[in-house]
C-alpha cells in the first residue's frame, strides 16, 4: 500500500479529481504542503477554497498569481517545509484574458477582443465553468518550469468528468459552425452589418443599447486569427494530461454512491489513457477496535460513570458509529477490488472542518503515513 509521497515520486503534476464536496480542495492543499515538506518546490492551484483555508494559506485576496506560504506558519505546527509551498486561487476570467492576450497576433487585435462586449459575456460564461481555465493555468505554469510539482484542485462539477472534456469543448466552440458563419467575411454578420440602416436593426440597437451585430462581427473576426493558436494549445494541454509525469488522484467519500462515482471516474481515466495514481477516500469512519475490546462490559461501565440514561445513549451512539465504520470498510474493500489497485488511501472524518495549517498537517499524517502506520490505524490500533 503506497503513500501519497510514493505515488507522486517523480511526478510533476498531480490532479485531484472527484465529485462535489468530497474534499478535493482540502486534499490538494494538504498534498502540496506534504510534498513541500519533503523538499520540493510545490504550487497548489486551488479553486474556491473556503475563506478560512485561503486565509490560512495567506491567500487573502483573489489573484491569478502564485504566492509563497510563509514556512514559519508551518513551523508553528511542527512541520518543517524543506522546499517551498506556493498557492494560488484560480481566477478563471483573468486566465482567459491572459490567454487571449497571448494568442492575439498584435496589440490591436488583443484590445479589440478584450474590449468587446460579446467577448466579455462569453468569457464570463466560459470562465464560469472554470474547467478549461484550470487546465490552461496548469499548462502555463508547467511551461514556466518554476516548480517541481503542481497540484491542481478541480472545480465542483456535477459530473467529475466534465473537466476532462474542457479543452475539447473550447475548441469545438471555436470551430463550431455558428462561429464559422460569423467569421467569413461574406458571412451572415457581414451581410447583416452591411444592412446597418435597416429599421429592425436600429430599433434593436436602441433596445439593447449597443450595436450587437457590429460587436458580434468584430468579435468573431478578431477571434478568427486565434483559432489555430487555441487548437494547438488545447492539443498540448491534452498531451500534458496524458504524460507519464502527470498523476490523477481520485478523491471520494466512503459511502456507496461516492464509491460508485469513483469507480466510474477511474474507468473513464483508463479509457482516456490518462495516468491514474490512486484513490483517496476521505472522511472515513475508522473502527474503534480498542473500545470494542471492552465488549460486554462497556454498557455497565458507561452507566456507572454517566448514569443510566446518558450511558445508554452514549452506548447507542457508539454502536451507530461502529456500524458506519463497518459500512465504510466494506465500501472501501469493494472499491479496491473493483479498481484492482492497492493505492487506496484513507483519511478519517476529523472532528472539525479542515480550515487551517494544523488541519492540513493532521490530514497529512494519513496521506503520507507508511503502510504499517496506515494498517495499524485502519484496524483501530493507533
Ligand atoms: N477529513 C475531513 N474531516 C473533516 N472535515 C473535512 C475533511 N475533509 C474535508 N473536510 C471539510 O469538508 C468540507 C468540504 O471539503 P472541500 O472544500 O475540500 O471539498 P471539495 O471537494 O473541494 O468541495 P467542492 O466540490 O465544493 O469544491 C470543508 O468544510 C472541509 O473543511
Ligand atoms: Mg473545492
Amino acid at each position: 500500500m503506497p503513500s501519497v509521497g510514493e505515488i507522486l515520486d517523480g511526478k510533476q503534476i498531480c490532479i485531484c479529481a472527484g465529485s462535489g464536496g468530497v474534499g478535493k480542495t482540502t486534499t490538494s492543499a494538504a498534498i502540496a504542503a506534504g510534498m513541500a515538506a519533503r523538499g520540493l518546490r510545490v504550487c497548489v492551484l486551488t479553486i474556491d477554497p473556503a475563506k478560512r483555508l485561503a486565509d490560512s494559506l495567506g491567500l487573502k485576496e483573489l489573484g491569478n498569481e502564485a504566492r509563497q506560504v510563509d514556512p514559519a506558519l508551518f513551523a508553528e505546527q511542527g512541520v518543517e517545509i524543506k522546499g517551498e509551498l506556493w498557492a494560488m486561487m484560480l481566477d478563471a476570467k483573468a486566465t482567459f484574458d491572459e490567454l487571449v492576450a497571448r494568442q492575439a497576433p498584435d496589440e490591436e487585435a488583443r484590445d479589440r477582443v478584450l474590449g468587446n462586449r460579446i467577448y466579455q459575456q462569453i468569457s464570463s460564461a466560459l470562465a464560469g465553468s472554470q474547467e478549461y481555465m484550470a487546465m490552461e493555468k496548469l499548462f502555463e505554469l508547467h511551461t514556466e518550469d518554476r516548480f517541481d510539482l503542481l497540484v491542481l484542485d478541480t472545480p465542483p462539477t456535477r459530473n467529475a468528468l466534465d473537466f476532462l472534456d474542457a479543452p475539447k469543448r473550447l475548441t469545438q466552440f471555436i470551430e463550431g459552425r455558428s462561429l464559422r458563419v460569423f467569421m467569413k467575411p461574406t458571412g451572415f454578420a457581414a451581410k447583416v452589418a452591411g444592412r446597418g440602416a435597416s429599421v429592425a436593426l436600429s430599433v434593436f440597437k436602441r433596445i439593447v443599447g449597443f450595436d450587437l451585430i457590429a460587436d458580434l462581427a468584430e468579435f468573431f473576426n478578431a477571434f478568427s486569427g486565434m483559432v489555430d493558436g487555441f487548437q494547438a494549445r488545447a492539443r498540448r494541454v491534452n498531451s500534458l494530461l496524458a504524460d507519464r509525469r502527470t498523476c490523477f488522484l481520485v478523491v471520494c467519500g466512503p459511502q456507496g454512491e461516492p464509491v460508485d462515482e469513483a469507480v466510474y471516474f477511474h474507468r473513464k481515466l483508463v479509457e482516456a489513457k490518462l495516468p491514474f495514481g490512486g484513490v483517496i477516500v476521505n472522511k472515513v469512519h475508522y473502527p474503534a477496535e480498542r473500545l470494542r475490546g471492552d465488549g460486554a462490559d462497556l454498557p455497565a461501565a458507561l452507566a456507572e460513570r454517566l448514569g443510566d440514561d446518558l450511558g445508554s445513549r452514549v452506548c447507542e451512539n457508539f454502536a451507530d458509529y461502529q456500524a458506519l465504520a463497518e459500512r465504510d470498510t466494506r465500501n472501501i474493500d469493494r472499491l479496491a477490488a473493483e479498481l484492482r489497485t492497492q493505492a487506496v488511501i484513507r483519511v478519517p472524518y476529523l472532528d472539525e472542518d479542515v480550515h487551517d495549517l494544523a488541519g492540513l498537517a493532521e490530514i497529512n499524517r494519513y496521506l503520507f503515513a507508511s503502510a504499517e502506520q496506515r494498517e495499524a490505524r485502519a484496524a483501530g490500533r493507533a
